[in-house]
């Protein structure tokens, strides 16, 4: 009788549903948008009418082992939670028992960019998977700030995102022009704040280039030609400094005719 529970036992651990049992993630890097929740996903193979009771999931950071989640005892169990992650994690509870152990975490910034672990242990044994979670954010629409000097003209572009850009200014013939860039931050808000300028030596009747900045994890690119002259200017969605220029002169030209017509009706005057 003990011959035969022992070999039970020996069975039941040693035989297929330990050696099977398996924690994975469907993808090893997640990406982290800005301003939307991210799914680190997990999952582990559920044992026949598995019990949430026995079941232990903990999603910790891989380098220095911060709690961001605890379930166990058939709920959340947050006593251990880095302060870094309270009340931005949430697990799919009804989906527990199916075997997934995927954590919801909201509110991303670029300090959550890293590796996260997902430990799972139940009835059937225990496993790990390890998911790297990057973070990024849209670059907004680049601010122009336009300076004119007698010698030369400045123009510079503004945005934020995150991570660092790439940033390119060409000129008319697509050749690169050399430009000044500050990074800043990130914030509180989670954006890399971004100044780029060129500045142009006697720019003769006028100016026309383009100005590209490229945010390569997310595949954004944003390109915004530069036309300026005092010349009738028409760039394709270019942006337009022509008509306030013209208005300037309009407005020069009233002023020079009600001066003419001022003194030549005083002329008039003193003659008559
Ligand atoms: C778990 O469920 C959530 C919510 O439906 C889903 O977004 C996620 O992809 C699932 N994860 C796995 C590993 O199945
Ligand atoms: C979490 O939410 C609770 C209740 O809404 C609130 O009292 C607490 O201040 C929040 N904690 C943090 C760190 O935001
Ligand atoms: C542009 O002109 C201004 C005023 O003339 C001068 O202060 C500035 O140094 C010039 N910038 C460059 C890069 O030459
Ligand atoms: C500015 O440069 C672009 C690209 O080289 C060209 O297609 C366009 O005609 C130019 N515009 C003017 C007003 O010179
Ligand atoms: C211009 O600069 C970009 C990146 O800043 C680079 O990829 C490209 O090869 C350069 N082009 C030329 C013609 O130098």
């Amino acid at each position: 009788m003990f011959l035969l529970a022992t070999v039970c036992f020996v069975l039941r651990f040693t035989g297929s549903s330990l050696a099977a049992f398996e924690v994975s993630v469907p993808q090893r890097r997640v990406l982290a948008v800005r301003g939307r929740p991210v799914v680190l996903g997990c999952s582990y193979a559920p044992s026949l009418g598995n019990n949430l009771e026995k079941l232990v999931v903990t999603w910790q950071t891989a380098e220095d082992n911060l709690v961001l989640h605890s379930f166990y005892f058939g709920r959340d169990q947050l006593d251990k939670q880095n302060a870094r992650y309270r009340n931005r994690t949430s697990m799919f509870h009804p989906l527990l028992g199916t075997g997934n152990a995927s954590l919801r975490l909201d509110r991303v910034g670029p300090q959550d960019s890293g590796r996260y672990l997902c430990s799972v242990d139940s009835l059937l044994g225990n496993g790990k998977a390890e998911v790297q979670l990057e973070y990024a954010a849209f670059y907004t629409e680049p601010k122009l700030n336009i300076q004119v000097h007698p010698s030369n003209i400045s123009l510079q572009y503004q945005s934020e995102g995150y991570p660092a850009p790439q940033v390119q200014w060409t000129d008319s013939a697509g050749c690169n022009l050399t430009a000044r860039e500050e990074l800043s931050g990130p914030g509180e808000d989670g954006l890399l704040s971004l100044r780029t300028s060129v500045t142009l030596k006697d720019p003769g009747p006028g100016v026309n280039l383009s100005f590209t900045l490229r945010n390569a994890a997310l595949g954004q690119v944003l390109e915004r030609p530069v036309c300026l002259s005092l010349a009738p200017c028409d760039p394709v969605n270019g942006t337009r400094v022509t008509i306030p220029v013209i208005c300037v002169l309009c407005l020069l030209c009233l002023v020079l005719a009600a001066i003419l017509c001022v003194q030549r009706k005083r002329i008039g005057r003193q003659r008559g």
